[in-house]
């Protein structure tokens, strides 16, 4: 399984640690280094078998490198992932974290770490004992949440813009699928904007907590809106969902939202607008990077969190000069980017 995956992958360096006294397996994936060192968030996950940790840190790891890469930041792509029999707990997950650190720290800054799924940034204080290389603990640039619904709200902006003729959102229905970190900010937001929004969430509890109207999670695919924002899961975008899908556009921070790249294409022939999941999202990057390296003050921040809007219409442009769908022309950015680096590396 292990060599397979290896084999078919296009990144640079896995690095796999099994951890005997946790019984759990450590995946640290450097998919790009062309633009810079590999950043990346570290997912603490239980997975049914090893290697579907490392299948999700191998897809997740490219994606970091569009990432970086469509935000003009001079970044690699990187992931880690953490896969464990159970979630670990109190002395057994700080002792997991410190080791978990020392082999961060032992590849010298090539990876770079954040926190993803199941990583607080109290988390990340405890990784930081051990390595120098974390981003987004507490006492620096925080939860990366708030500058990616920052940045989602921006993509938006400009998707209603291409979409509708106008970035204004008043009076638009607007479906937020997930109201976690992100998606209950974001749809907050909106609704202060003057969008009409429904919110979903398998945890229905937290859902009604944001005071917006609720949809039920099997109504999300089918239900009419003008955008749908997937701040969920990755995969709702499939040959399955997209005839089914009533919206006009799609713009939304969940990562992966395409279940394979031909989805890009389907979304496009069926008129719907999609904004690539890795340009809408790059404000948690944009939030980490700006705060803890260029050491940006507040005005900073929101000036370079716009500039998701500003990468999106670049993309939506590229897409409507040349008749492709815009999935494809991030990608061709990306690629543009990434081949430019390694001309002058
Ligand atoms: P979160 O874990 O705080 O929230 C996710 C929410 O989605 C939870 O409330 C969960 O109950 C809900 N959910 C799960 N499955 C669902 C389903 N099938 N239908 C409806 N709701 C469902 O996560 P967070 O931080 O808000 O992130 C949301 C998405 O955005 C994730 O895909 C994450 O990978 C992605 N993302 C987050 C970034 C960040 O800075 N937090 C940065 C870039 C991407």
């Amino acid at each position: 399984m292990f060599e397979d995956l290896l084999r078919a992958w296009d990144g640079e360096e896995a690095v796999v640690r099994y951890d005997a006294a946790s019984d759990a397996w450590m995946f640290v994936c450097v998919h790009s280094t062309a633009l810079g060192p590999a950043g990346g968030g570290t997912r603490l996950r239980v997975y049914p078998t090893p290697g579907d940790g490392l299948a999700d840190a191998i897809r997740l790891s490219g994606a970091m490198t569009r990432k970086f890469a469509a935000a003009g930041i001079p970044r690699g792509g990187g992931k880690a992932v953490l896969a464990v029999p159970e979630l670990p707990e109190g002395d057994d997950r700080r002792r997991l974290l410190l080791r978990y650190g020392e082999l961060v720290e032992s590849l010298g800054g090539t990876y770079r770490t954040a926190g993803d799924m199941n990583i607080s940034p109290a988390d990340l204080d405890v990784v930081a004992e051990r390595c120098r290389f974390v981003y987004g603990t507490t006492g620096r640039g925080g939860n990366s949440a708030r500058g990616t619904a920052v940045g989602t709200l921006h993509a938006i902006h400009a998707t209603v813009e291409n979409a509708f003729g106008s970035p204004d959102v008043a009076g638009l229905h607007i479906l937020v699928q997930g109201a976690g970190a992100v998606g209950a900010d974001l749809a907050r937001q909106l609704a202060e904007e003057g969008a009409h929004v429904l919110v979903s969430d398998v945890d229905a509890p937290r859902a009604a907590m944001t005071g917006l109207t609720v949809l039920p999670p099997d109504a999300v695919i089918g239900t009419e809106c003008d955008l749908y924002a997937p701040c969920a899961v990755g995969g709702t975008l499939s040959a399955e969902s997209i005839p089914r899908l009533r919206c006009r556009a799609i713009a939304g921070c969940a990562n992966n939202q395409l279940a394979e790249p031909a989805d890009g294409d389907r979304l496009h022939d069926a008129g719907i607008l999609y904004a690539p999941d890795y340009v809408a999202n790059a404000g948690g990057v944009i939030q980490l990077i700006g705060l803890e390296d260029l050491h940006w003050d507040e005005d900073e921040l929101q000036r370079g969190l716009a500039k998701v809007g500003d990468t999106l219409r670049e993309v939506f442009h590229m897409a409507d000069a040349e008749g492709i769908a815009p999935a494809a022309a991030a990608e061709r950015l990306v690629a543009e980017r990434l081949a430019a680096a390694t001309r002058t590396a």
